[in-house]
Parts: C-alpha cells; sequence; structure tokens
C-alpha cells in the first residue's frame, strides 16, 4: 500500500526522499511523489506510474533543492492513478502540502463543506481535502500549523498517517497517526518520518512509534511528541537492530527467490533460541499455566497466506491439544458475532503487524474480553504493540510481497506454541513431544536439502508455465498447504488457479478437469496416502495431468499412477511436514512467474501491507 517518507535536516532532502520511496517499492504503488522546501519556495514533482519516472523528471532528486521534504508511492483508493491524484496534495495557496497513507472515510462531507467555503478541488483524492482543512484552520488560528492540524484531526473518520510539510514554517514537519503505521527516525542533526523502518535504516536505526492519536514536529534539532489534546509527551527511543542488507537484493533476481533461500537460516533464528533443555520456552510470555489451562476456546486469526498458516496450524494444534481450534478470515471475524470470553485466546497472525483487517480483528475479540496473543515479524507493529502477548518470528525484513519466510517461521512458532501448550495442559505424549521438537530443529537442514531439488522444479515448471488454471489437491494438513501453493501461484503467475480438499472433487469440481488440465496432487501426509492416490488416478481417468509431491518413500507409487512429475520432501513429523511441502510449491510459483516475464516482487494490483479495509 501506500509509503510515506519525510526528511529534515542538513542533507539535500529530495534524493533522501527518493532513496527511502524506492525502500517503500515492495508495498505496491502506481505513482509517486515528493514535496521539498528550498530558495524556490515549495517544489513539487509528482509522476504516475514507477518511481523512475519520478526520479528522472528531478534528475534523480538533484532538480530540486532544499533540505526538507515529504514523499510518497500512492495505492489508488480515491480516483484511478495520475500524475494530479499522486502525492503529496496541496492546499489552495500551494503553501501546505501532505502525504497521506489510509482513507479519509468523512471526506465527501468534508469535501461539501470545503466548497461551500470557495475551495476548488484539483483531484478526485479523499487526501486533498486534509489539505485544504488544514489551511482553513491555520488561517483561523493565526498561523499555529500544530494547532491547525489537531483541530482537524478531530474531524477527520477513517485511517490516516500524514506527513505535513508548510512552506510559511520551512524548518519543520508534522506527523501523525491513526489506524495507519507510522514511525520517527531519530538522527544526529536530521530526523525522519516513515511509514516503514526500512525506508530510514540506512540513515538511522533510532525510532519512535507512534501512538494513535498522536502528533509530532519534526526539525533537526529534535523530535517533540504531543497527544491528542496537545500535551507533550515522552515517548521511547527503540533500537532497530534490522541489518541493511537484509533489506537488499544481495546479488539475487528477486527478492522472493532470495527470501526463499533465506527459510533455513530464518526458521534456525526463531526456533533454536526458544528450545532450552529439551523444552519449548518462551520469554516472558504473558500467559500463566492456569490461564492456559482455564483456556475453553482458541482461535487463529489473519489473512491472506498468514491465514493459511492458521488453516495448518489448526491441523496441528487440535492434533497436539486435543482442544477445538477455530480459524477465521480477520475480515470476516468481526463482522460474525465471534463467541469469544475471557477464557478464549484469539492467536492473530500478521507479518506486517499492519493489516488493519487483522487489527481490527485483534481489537474486537480484547474488546470482547479475549486475551490476544500475536505472532508478528515487524517488532513494534501496532498489532504487536495492542496484543496481550507478541511471538516474533525473526524472519528479518520481507520485501517481497508474495510471503516466503514470513509464513514458513510463522508455521514453525503455531509448532511450538502448540508444543507449549501441550506440556501444560498434558495432551502430548513424552515420546510424540519429542519427536515433534526433533523435527523442527531438523527443520532448517531438511528446507536446505529440498531448495538442492530446485532445478528439478525449474524444468517442471518449464514444462507447465502456459496452463491457464491449476488446481492444488489434498487432505489435512496437505489441504491446507495447497491453499498456500496455490495462492503463490495465482498472485505472482497471474494463472487461475484453486486448492481443493481432494474429498471434495467428486463433490463438484471434478467436472471442471479435462484433457490435460494440471492438478498438484499434494501426498505427503503418509496416513492418507491411499485416499491420496485414488484422487490422482480419479483426475488421470479424466485426463489431467498431475504433478505430485510426496515424501521420498512414496515416489515409486507416483511414478507408478502416471504422475508427469514427482517431488520429494524428506521424512519428518506430520505436523513438521508442511514446513517442508511448502518450499516446493513456492519454487514452483517463483519459475513459473518468471517464465511468464511477470513482475515476481511486486505483482500487479498487490500491496505487501494491506492498510485498508
Ligand atoms: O502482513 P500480514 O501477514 O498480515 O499480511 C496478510 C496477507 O496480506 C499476506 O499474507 C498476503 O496474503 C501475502 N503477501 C501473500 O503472499
Amino acid at each position: 500500500m501506500c509509503g510515506i517518507v519525510g526528511y529534515v535536516g542538513d542533507q539535500q532532502a529530495a534524493p533522501v526522499l527518493l532513496d527511502g520511496l524506492a525502500r517503500l517499492e515492495y508495498r505496491g504503488y502506481d505513482s509517486a511523489g515528493v514535496a521539498v522546501f528550498g530558495d524556490q519556495g515549495l517544489e513539487v514533482a509528482k509522476a504516475k506510474g514507477r518511481l523512475q519516472v519520478l526520479s528522472d523528471l528531478i534528475d534523480g532528486g538533484r532538480a530540486i533543492h532544499g533540505n526538507v521534504g515529504i514523499g510518497h508511492t500512492r495505492w489508488a483508493t480515491h480516483g484511478a492513478p495520475s500524475d494530479v491524484n499522486s502525492h503529496p496534495h496541496m492546499s489552495r495557496s500551494g503553501r501546505i502540502a501532505v502525504v497521506h497513507n489510509g482513507i479519509i472515510e468523512n471526506y465527501a462531507e468534508l469535501k461539501a463543506f470545503l466548497m461551500g467555503e470557495g475551495v476548488e478541488f484539483a483531484s478526485e483524492t479523499d487526501t486533498e481535502v486534509v489539505a485544504h482543512l488544514i489551511e482553513y484552520f491555520y488561517k483561523k488560528d493565526n498561523g499555529d500549523l500544530l494547532s491547525a492540524v489537531n483541530r482537524v484531526l478531530h474531524r477527520l473518520e477513517g485511517a490516516y498517517a500524514l506527513g505535513i510539510l508548510s512552506a510559511d514554517d520551512p524548518d519543520q514537519l508534522i506527523a501523525v497517526r491513526k489506524d495507519s503505521p507510522l514511525i520517527l527516525g531519530v538522527g544526529q542533526g536530521e530526523n525522519f518520518l516513515a511509514s516503514d523502518v526500512t525506508a530510514i535504516l540506512r540513515y538511522t536505526r533510532e525510532v519512535i512509534y507512534l501512538e494513535d492519536g498522536e502528533m509530532a514536529l519534526l526539525t533537526p534539532q529534535g523530535v517533540r511528541c504531543f497527544d491528542h489534546l496537545m500535551r507533550p509527551i515522552e515517548k521511547a527511543l527503540c533500537h532497530v537492530d534490522w541489518e541493511i542488507d537484509a533489506a537488499e537484493k544481495g546479488g539475487y533476481e528477486h527478492f522472493m527467490f532470495k527470501e526463499i533461500m533465506e527459510q533455513p537460516d530464518a526458521i534456525r533464528r526463531t526456533v533454536s533460541p526458544r528450545i532450552k533443555d529439551g523444552r519449548v520456552h518462551f520469554e516472558d510470555f504473558g500467559l500463566s499455566d492456569q490461564d492456559i489451562r482455564e483456556m475453553s476456546r482458541m482461535y487463529i486469526v489473519a489473512c491472506g497466506s498468514s491465514y493459511h498458516v492458521g488453516m495448518v496450524g489448526k491441523y496441528n494444534l487440535e492434533r497436539m491439544l486435543r482442544r477445538p481450534v477455530e480459524v477465521s478470515l480477520a475480515s470476516e471475524f468481526r463482522y460474525m458475532d465471534p463467541i469469544v470470553d475471557e477464557k478464549t485466546l484469539v492467536v492473530v497472525i500478521s507479518q506486517s503487524g499492519e493489516t488493519l483487517d487483522t487489527m481490527a480483528a485483534l481489537r474486537e475479540a480484547k474488546r470482547l474480553g479475549a486475551k490476544v496473543l500475536s505472532i508478528v515479524n515487524v517488532m513494534g507493529s501496532s498489532i504487536a504493540r495492542e496484543s496481550d502477548v507478541v511471538l516474533y518470528t525473526w524472519a528479518g525484513p520481507e520485501i517481497s510481497v508474495a510471503t516466503t519466510k514470513a509464513y514458513s517461521t510463522q508455521l514453525a512458532v503455531l509448532d511450538l506454541l502448540g508444543l507449549y501448550f501441550a506440556q501444560r495442559l498434558g495432551t502430548l505424549p513424552e515420546e510424540e513431544y519429542q519427536a515433534i521438537l526433533d523435527s523442527l530443529l531438523h527443520l532448517p537442514e531438511q528446507i536446505e536439502q529440498v531448495l538442492e531439488q530446485r532445478e528439478q522444479i525449474q524444468y517442471l515448471a518449464s514444462q507447465f508455465f502456459n496452463h491457464s488454471s491449476v488446481f492444488f489437491i489434498g487432505r489435512n494438513c496437505d489441504y491446507a498447504l495447497g491453499l498456500e501453493g496455490s495462492l503463490k501461484l495465482k498472485e505472482i503467475s497471474y494463472i487461475h488457479s484453486e486448492a481443493y480438499a481432494s474429498g471434495e472433487l467428486k463433490h463438484g469440481t471434478i467436472s471442471l478437469i479435462e484433457e490435460g488440465t494440471l492438478v498438484i496432487a499434494l501426498a505427503t501426509y503418509a496416513k492418507l496416502f491411499d485416499k491420496a492416490v485414488s484422487n490422482v488416478v480419479e483426475v488421470r481417468t479424466r485426463g489431467a495431468e498431475v504433478l505430485a509431491l510426496t515424501t521420498e518413500d512414496h515416489r515409486a507409487d507416483m511414478e507408478g499412477i502416471g504422475a508427469a512429475g514427482v517431488v520429494t520432501v524428506p521424512h519428518s513429523h506430520p505436523v513438521v511436514l508442511p514446513s517442508l511441502g511448502v518450499v516446493p510449491l513456492q519454487l514452483f510459483a517463483y519459475y513459473v512467474a518468471l517464465m511468464r516475464g511477470c513482475d515476481i516482487d511486486k505483482p500487479r494490483n498487490l500491496a505487501k501491507s494491506v492498510t485498508v479495509e
């Protein structure tokens, strides 16, 4: 979704803004712009399309001089992608510039009011009302910008992170947030604002996380924060220890491939420190053993791939805990009148920690009295900050829109959580506990083995990349895995694909199978392997071409029933097998998209972090 960067200091602002925006490109956008104040006054440059178009327009930033500025990458919501709808948006006088992430829900009402005051609008965006409204109050407040911004905030409904620059107060930036991420970067004689820490990591690792309703005033000398009533507040300075090169391609052609290859290390980082003396151990875990024993119901709530992790988690946790686990799409949770009370644990999963639907579900769960445990990758993100308990996936920054290492580490954390709870509930025999733990510890090296098969997977992709429709089938965890395999393929290759529980085929979908249809049969779960064989035979009989994913000991069986290609994963505990099985599916999607010439790291219409409903 949209990205924001702001700079005030002694460097030329425009190149810093372009650099920051380049690091936010992965979030998805369709246009970009900057506003910089310098000896020529407040200069604005905006362009539809890739950031390079904007960069060329202003000669890499050299064409605009000044030491303070704001920049934005826009992902269109109100008004089509165009130069004029791009941010920054200007007030009527051209003296106030605003960049905005989120949606102003009452913009129509505000626009009508402003038009009644004689304001003419240049764009179709909701954001433009903010620029005009700030100017309206600025005049009423006799030129007090902070107070004008504060008065505007009390009139806005919806979600927003805003960066504001005024030609009348050119040595400062104002930042505000509500339900949309915004951080402040604190440097030496320079300060930053950004929607995502990766935008400013090159310049500073000291950040302040703004809370909803808070405002900040940034000058080269410092950062001052205020609550919604404009009372000064002290904010903690947090150190970000992500490596800068973790957010660089490091010689790989695509972030997605780099992140697929990083999975063994990411899982090692996530799992190893949490195992002590043969037991799962969580530092400062906010749930007591009594809380766990009294837990009557458990929900897993998430969106997209994180939801698919929850689907695998349901099978695994119910197996380990013998307790019902419901998985809910975050976008449905708050509208479904969920049965939640203070004995309910809601596990929220989110890579970014900023997904708006997931955040809203979290708040609904808390409102209903539940305890919320979140599994999050981004430190200090909104979801992490509002949860009762946070388990971080230490995957490092994930840049590719299509998630890979975040999915794998989320799954590993859920397995650890299952073991932790099972020990307290006494629901797993010791032998089984140790077998799962052992498989988790061996997972990184087993993933390395799977990654070694990438040439074979590339070859299979070359045989099937021009299919227009693909079905993933499987049972139990293999079905849950199919959901993720299908999403990976469709989101980056634009091939229509669907995942079905194999047993459902005969209830309708099998009518779609015809000569040459590609079916990817997932059959890693040994207990149900014979059933998987029957389903493969069924679709083969109707002309489907089948690619099978199974364990090494079942390769020959799959070849024997005419699978056109068989990819295998090493033997592991069934709870851990999906963590191995997902890797060939990620690689297959990657190679198919590569052969189709798709924009792998930035698929069309998608954003890395979905911060609107
Ligand atoms: O940041 P989150 O995990 O909350 O994001 C949820 C989904 O938007 C995300 O998993 C999405 O489905 C993936 N990027 C797809 O690869």
